[in-house]
């Protein structure tokens, strides 16, 4: 696990929108690449963004995987001749398309999809890319303790802290998955947000604290949050098929997971926003 602090200046009543963002599969033909590129020119475009990613942006399936399945291939950002170098291909198209942003990514972590691959290719895609966007400190292999300290011109402090990773956990409604992450948070004392991809559901549940100030002599209330980060591979797809349709899943969400962070002279407020 990483432990890893970034700071952000605020002013009182400022906000900061955090986009936590996974699964995107791209080279899959059902990636949703349009709404991708949406959501990245959201992050692009919003004042104070900052993001996080969650693992498998890349589908990381090969001729020789047995899951490989060329109809599965989007061929329009790989060339046939080239999946002898699939590697080098999902290095340059993520470089491609996260540069724009990348100055807003606060931690990375690895998924299944990418996680498989570096170990049977001996190479680290991930690490790779963003060696190349100049932000190779960003990268992490596991889990991600991630806090965010806020200070203002009079040097009052908040943070919020969130633990990050990939996931393990598919489940049918993504309820189970949230109660889960409920129960798991109870064991990362200080966590405000605990966020799983993988499930390719988006979504958050919260749960209230009671907690007290530095003095002790005052109590505080707030809102500890699971949240699970989307995805961006579509189950169904007009004239095609995908492992998700020929495994009968039922239509899954798009998109990423979007929080607001207010931070305060009196401790951080987040909220979470529903789609
Ligand atoms: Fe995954």
């Amino acid at each position: 696990m990483r432990l890893v602090t970034v700071r952000r200046s605020f002013t009182e009543g400022e906000c900061f929108p955090l986009f936590l963002w996974s699964d995107w599969h791209r080279f899959n033909a059902n990636c949703a690449k349009s709404v991708l590129a949406r959501d990245r020119d959201e992050i692009l475009n919003t004042p104070n963004a900052m993001y996080a990613t969650l693992g498998d942006l890349t589908e990381c399936i090969a001729p020789d995987d047995p899951r490989y399945d060329p109809a599965h291939v989007d061929w329009s950002i790989i060339e046939a001749r080239d999946m002898g170098r699939l590697s080098d291909v999902a290095v340059e198209d993520r470089v491609v398309f996260e540069s724009p942003v990348i100055d807003r990514c606060l931690a990375t972590t690895d998924g299944n999809h990418d996680a498989k691959w570096n170990a049977r290719h001996h190479t680290d895609i991930n690490l790779r890319a963003l060696e190349r966007m100049g932000r190779p400190d960003l990268w992490s292999r596991g889990a991600v303790l991630l806090r965010i300290v806020f200070s203002d011109h009079h040097r009052h402090t908040c943070q919020v802290v969130l633990n990050l990773h990939h996931g393990r956990r598919t489940a049918k409604y993504k309820a189970t998955l949230l109660n889960n992450l409920l129960t798991k948070i109870r064991h990362w004392d200080g966590v405000d947000v605990i966020a799983r991809g993988h499930c390719h559901f988006s979504g958050t549940a919260s749960e209230p604290r009671v907690s007290y100030d530095r003095t002790f002599n005052t109590l505080r209330d707030k809102n500890v949050f699971a949240a699970l980060t989307g995805g961006y591979l579509k189950t169904y797809m007009e004239d095609g098929s995908c492992y998700a349709e020929d495994a009968d899943l039922d239509p899954i969400d798009i998109g990423m997971q979007r929080l607001l962070i207010y931070p305060s002279r009196h401790g951080a407020t987040l909220k979470a926003v529903t789609t």
